[in-house]
């Protein structure tokens, strides 16, 4: 690793910035993070950065407001200790499912953008946002990653002759394209409506799935509503077992964990961009996005193209 690097790890990216940095062969940068009584944060970097590549890596996830305030502090803290160079890395974003402009509602993907631009980035990289209409929030260069190879590559062992992909809802069909194309398998989707944040419905599908083993592919999981109703749509469309899931972040928030249980899923295939509490999840096996992390950034390091590692345009 080149003297001049630093990657700093936020408290939401802990486990996996520990991997990212081992794959990097170095460590992850020190800083304090303290707490004042009223919950206030304070970073403070103990050395100069003067002429340094500084890569954070954090992802904004649940609890949103606190990691991405501690991100917030700790670019401000880097930028003030003589950065040169300050890249961001954000493996999850928060709020990025609020990008589509309903009357009054705020939208939430743009203010993350707005708010993370405050940072004095210099480059940014995200990993499978919920659509890729959010990049345009954003006015800094901005890489986006994705994990869906690795994740494929996961599930490629249980695909069988019978296997679909499926989207288990319409803003889920360019992501389910590129798992069908890279496992080479035919592909249909989930008619689904979102009713509130905890329920869905599924009205149909439109693909031929009868007969045939599904693997259902998304951005993330949350409460595992979306999963749920496409499964009770699949097999009232006659889609048959092993049923496999992919998904690249984890979010296992509210009833995730109970519905999962009850669930006939063979395998739950999942990212670490967001850590994954217990109480452990049968299904559920993680591929680390570590090695897509570590590779991005050295490759960045050297001004080398990171295009086959992003989303395709
Ligand atoms: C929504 O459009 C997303 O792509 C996911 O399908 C959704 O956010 C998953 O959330 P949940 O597990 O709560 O249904």
């Amino acid at each position: 690793m080149n003297e001049r690097w630093r990657v700093f790890v936020g408290s939401a990216s802990t486990r996996l910035g520990a991997e990212v940095c081992e794959r990097l062969e170095t460590a992850p940068a020190a800083y304090e993070c303290r707490r004042f009584p009223d919950g206030e944060m304070q970073v403070e970097i103990p050395a100069p950065l003067a002429g340094c590549d500084v890569f954070l890596l954090q992802s904004t996830s649940p609890p949103v407001e606190r990691h991405l305030m501690e991100f917030l502090l700790l670019a401000d803290a880097c930028r003030r200790a003589g950065a040169s160079r300050l890249t961001a890395v954000i493996p999850y974003l928060g709020y990025a499912r609020q990008d589509r402009r309903v009357e009054r509602r705020s939208l939430g993907a743009r203010v993350m953008a707005s708010v993370i631009a405050t940072a004095g980035l210099d480059r940014l990289m995200l990993m499978d946002v919920h659509t890729s209409a959010t990049e345009g929030f954003f006015d800094i260069p901005l890489e986006h990653l994705t994990a869906v190879p690795l994740l494929a590559r996961a599930a490629a062992p249980s695909m069988r002759e019978n296997s679909v992909v499926v989207a288990p809802d319409l803003g889920a069909v360019r992501r389910a394209r590129e798992y069908a194309r890279l496992l080479d398998l035919p592909m249909a989707f989930v008619h689904k409506t979102r009713l509130s944040g905890a329920d869905v419905q599924a009205h149909g599908i439109v693909g031929d799935v009868r007969n045939r083993a599904p693997l259902i592919v998304d951005d993330m999981l949350s409460t595992g509503a979306t999963v749920e109703a496409a499964i009770g749509a699949l097999r009232a469309a006659g889609a048959v077992e092993p049923i496999c899931v992919a998904v690249t972040h984890a979010l296992l928030v509210g009833r995730a964990r109970d519905v999962l249980r009850h669930l006939p899923i063979a395998r739950l295939i999942v990212g670490d961009t967001v850590p994954i509490e217990p109480p452990a999840v049968r299904q559920l096996e993680v591929t680390s996005v570590a090695p897509l992390i570590a590779t991005a950034i050295q490759r960045a390091s050297r001004d080398e193209s990171l295009s086959d590692l992003c989303v395709p345009a």
